[in-house]
């Protein structure tokens, strides 16, 4: 792996993307700061050696323009409460000669962050003027946004053309790309797979990869009931999709025909409203009547969890056993959180990754418990679907 463990970069201006696409409140005040902690390692190394850094990140989805909400400006400021230094900052696009100066003029242990890289109309494009122009700022590059990895944009991936020897995965992209190898190629048996959230067509792809890889597969969340319904059971007003009933069922099939035992949740805990003051009864998860919805797995249910979970040797977490947002329906997933933290302290190894998977471990305050707890959401996802992701192929061209 072309990693930057192995290299000096004293005296080099280095052009690093990170993902600092962060959760903000509306006072700008960074609400989970995960991804830019974990940058740290990556921009303290090239520090270390003595290198400049010019750091490209993306925010939001903006529409190719300036737009002062999605500044990178809140950022920069809290960077610089983090590495000690302050992080140059201008909101001054690349054209406009302020930030080429600004990197010009950057000396030994000086940082600058770049605006918004989506500012620019060409960045999703993968556009190569872009990209030229990025990297005419330094002299070489390192990828450590693992979480924009699936992404073909100009800073993610068409700028590694114009540095082909020159080019390198920062300490969080290699340790992401490390866990993920170890789930697909090399996980200790047994391995189990839990995968929810609330509709099987975003899991789709991950279910398929996994098939011939875990001994088990765990199917929890709103997108176990298409599979519930397709076996015939009464869902009542559960979440499913009903186009994607056959493929549930060729799915269980396939699973029956590679020796892999899948879970269903057996017991549900319902509403009859969504919301946390609903009254809930605990009812046979085929046996939901009209008018009621599930909203998290029952006691039984979290019996087995625990069980599967408790004789696993490796297990992969993505995606929540209810509607965990809500105080009331969150007992499932912080049920799996809680017992995936303590398989982890007898030796199992556990990845979790998904936005909400991350934020109930988060919740509960077990985090780094986790073996390891990923910084992406799609992009983690799609590498477990088996696809190449272009910022990663970029570098190892
Ligand atoms: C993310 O938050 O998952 C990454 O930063 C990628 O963002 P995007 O989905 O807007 O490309």
């Amino acid at each position: 792996m072309k990693s930057i463990k192995d290299i000096n970069f004293a005296g080099r201006k280095v052009l690093v993307r990170v993902d600092f696409n962060v959760p903000m409140d509306g006072q700008k005040n960074i609400t989970d700061d995960t991804r830019i902690r974990e940058s740290l390692p990556t921009i303290n190394k090239l520090l270390a050696d003595g290198a400049s850094l010019i750091l490209m990140a993306h925010f939001g989805r903006p529409k190719g323009g300036f737009e002062a909400d999605l500044s990178l400006e809140p950022v920069a400021k809290y960077l610089s409460t983090l590495i000690n230094r302050p992080v140059q900052f201008t909101q001054a696009l690349l054209g406009e000669g302020k930030a080429e100066e600004m990197a010009k003029n950057l000396k030994a242990g000086e940082v600058m962050l770049l605006e918004n890289i989506r500012f620019y109309a060409g960045e999703t494009k993968g556009d190569e003027v872009l990209a030229k122009q990025l990297a005419q700022l330094g002299d070489c590059y390192v990828n450590d946004a693992f979480g924009a990895a699936h992404r073909e944009h100009s800073s993610t991936a068409t700028i590694a053309k114009f540095f082909p020897n020159d080019k390198y995965f920062g300490l969080l992209m290699e340790n992401e790309i490390v866990n993920l190898e170890k789930l697909l190629n090399n996980a200790p048996r047994p391995f189990t797979a839990i995968i929810g959230g609330s509709k099987v067509s975003s899991k789709i792809g991950i279910l398929e990869n996994l098939i011939d890889k875990v001994d088990n597969m765990v199917i929890i969340g709103g997108m176990r009931y298409t599979f519930t319904k397709a076996l015939g059971g009464k869902i009542g007003n559960s979440i499913h999709e009903d186009d994607k009933m056959p493929l549930a069922l060729e799915l269980m099939q396939k699973m029956k025909d590679h020796g892999v035992n899948y879970f269903l949740p057996t017991d549900s805990v319902i509403a009859d409203a969504f919301s946390n003051d609903a009254n809930t009864q605990i009812v046979p998860s085929d046996q939901v009547p009209d008018g009621w919805e599930s909203m998290d797995c029952g006691p039984e249910s979290c019996k087995m969890l625990r069980d599967v979970i408790m004789s696993s040797k490796t297990i992969l977490w993505n995606g929540p056993a209810g509607v965990f947002e809500l105080a009331a329906f969150a007992k499932g997933t912080n049920e799996i959180a809680k017992c995936v933290a303590e398989a982890c302290k007898q030796g199992t190894f556990a990845a979790v990754g998904g936005g909400d998977s991350v934020a109930a471990v988060k919740q509960m305050g077990l985090a780094d418990q986790m073996s390891y707890v990923s910084t992406g959401g799609g992009a983690m996802l799609e590498y477990l679907e088996g696809k190449v992701l272009p910022g990663i192929a970029a570098i190892n061209e």
